[in-house]
């Protein structure tokens, strides 16, 4: 079926923990996924992304249904198409930082229009750059703290230049300062055109999204439509998105 959304999610059902779930996601859109620990968010970030395979329901990324792919499509639409921050970072351990980051461009650049490997450095570099972790190249994954290896791994996932962002709680290992740091990344990185998908515990961080979804007993209960966000409204969106959060029990 063809469509206009970047991605649409129709009747994704997964054991018990998701429930017919159907939602769409606009070109360039920023949407948040909220819910209790437990609720199924990380599940359904593996199922829409095709890291896991659905009991039944279909899901697109623009005109691909994913859900009809093999295990080695699916695979390459991920490298090609995807950027992914998950909880588990799959760092490896053996490799600097700047060659953890290159990875995915490297097994991408494949075929006829294969860039040099300056001009991969150049974006891994300036990906470094906007992220606030250049100087730490040369560093093994264990020798930078939570927060920057989250970083290296936002610029990991957008070194394919992806259509669509994946993140499983991208500011979930850093204070308050930092994870507002990291989100106004994210928020530019969305500016330029790439639709985020971020799961998040953080009300103030998902003020900053166009939309939040709500996940409660395997389906999305409910959700709060907040547009994109303009310099100056943030205080106003974060006490929107409290009083919406509260009157859940949250
Ligand atoms: N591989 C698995 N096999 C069986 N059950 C699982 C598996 N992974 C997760 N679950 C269960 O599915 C439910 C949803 O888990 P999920 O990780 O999606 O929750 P979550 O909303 O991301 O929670 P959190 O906010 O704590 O990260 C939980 O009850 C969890 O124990
Ligand atoms: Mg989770």
């Amino acid at each position: 079926m063809a469509t206009k959304n970047v991605l649409r999610v129709e009747n994704l059902t997964k054991g018990r923990i998701l429930n017919q779930i159907s939602f769409d996601m606009k070109p360039g859109e920023m949407l948040a996924v909220m819910g209790p620990s437990g609720s199924g968010k990380s599940t359904l970030l593996y199922n829409v992304s095709g890291m896991d395979r659905p009991a039944s329901g279909q899901v697109w990324l623009s005109d691909v249904e994913i859900t009809k792919l093999s295990e080695d499509e699916k695979a390459r639409l991920r490298l090609h198409r995807m950027g992914i921050v998950f909880q588990q970072m799959n760092m490896l351990t053996n490799l600097n930082l700047l060659d953890n980051i290159l990875l995915p461009a490297i097994q991408a650049n494949r075929g006829r229009d294969r860039k040099s490997k300056e001009e991969l450095n150049l974006r891994a570099r300036t990906l470094m750059e906007k992220l606030g972790i250049t100087g730490l190249e040369n560093r093994r994954i264990t020798q930078v703290s939570g927060g920057q290896l989250q970083r290296a791994c936002i610029c990991r996932s957008m070194m394919n230049e992806p259509e669509i962002l994946f993140a499983d709680e991208p500011t979930g290992a850093l204070n308050k300062s930092a994870a507002g740091e990291v989100m106004e990344e994210l928020v530019k990185l969305n500016r330029e055109g790439t639709a985020i998908l971020m799961v998040t515990h953080d009300s103030r961080v998902a003020s900053r999204c166009d939309r939040i979804i709500y996940l409660l007993d395997g389906q999305i209960s409910t959700q709060l439509t907040l547009g994109k966000s303009t310099a100056g409204a943030e205080k106003q969106r974060e006490e929107k998105v409290a009083t919406w959060l509260m009157e859940m029990g949250w």
